[in-house]
């Protein structure tokens, strides 16, 4: 099996992984509800399916030098697996947790655990929308966060993260 090679600390106390050899793997993970992205409220979240922002992400993983591992689950339990997972299969972490975000201790708990960059992503600007929406349990273990520009954020989120990892 490829070694990890150890990079300098990235000022955000986690340690990426790259693999010596082959592209870093990203996982990007998104949570409840996403995969009805396109039918739910297109008012809020826009026409784009899931599909569609899957190839957005593989296309800017061509471009960025990173395999993407795109996933999508409503299961809370099902989300702490993969980000889990992501510990020893991933580079780093692209987070779209849904409402989830506004709940998850567990999520927080297995960022934390897992010690790998996480770039969190909304597609809308939650902090434009209901008071629930303005925390994240997620924020606390993420490099950063980006919301507000639709699919597009996934595509940011994959840059920030081509330069940490
Ligand atoms: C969301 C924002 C969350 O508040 C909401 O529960 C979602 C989607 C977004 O992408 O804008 O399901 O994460």
């Amino acid at each position: 099996m490829a070694k990890a090679r150890k990079s300098a600390a990235n000022g955000n106390g986690k340690t990426p992984a790259k693999k010596a050899v082959g592209k870093p793997v990203i996982y990007v993970l998104n949570g409840p509800n996403l995969n009805m992205l396109g039918l739910r409220q297109p008012e809020i979240y826009g026409r784009a399916t899931l599909a569609d922002v899957e190839k957005l992400c593989a296309r800017a993983g061509d471009r960025l030098g990173l395999t993407i591992d795109f996933r999508q689950s409503n299961l809370e339990g099902e989300l702490v697996t993969w980000i889990q997972q992501a510990r020893t299969k991933a580079a780093g972490i692209v987070l779209n947790a849904g409402a989830y975000t506004h709940t998850s201790v567990a999520l927080l708990d297995a960022l934390n655990a897992a010690e790998k960059p996480c770039v969190e992503v909304h597609l809308s600007n939650i902090h434009r929308r209901e008071n629930f929406r303005h925390h994240s349990y997620i924020s606390l273990a993420a490099v950063g966060m980006i919301a507000g520009f639709g699919p597009k954020g996934y595509v940011l989120a994959l840059e920030a993260l081509a330069d940490i990892v």
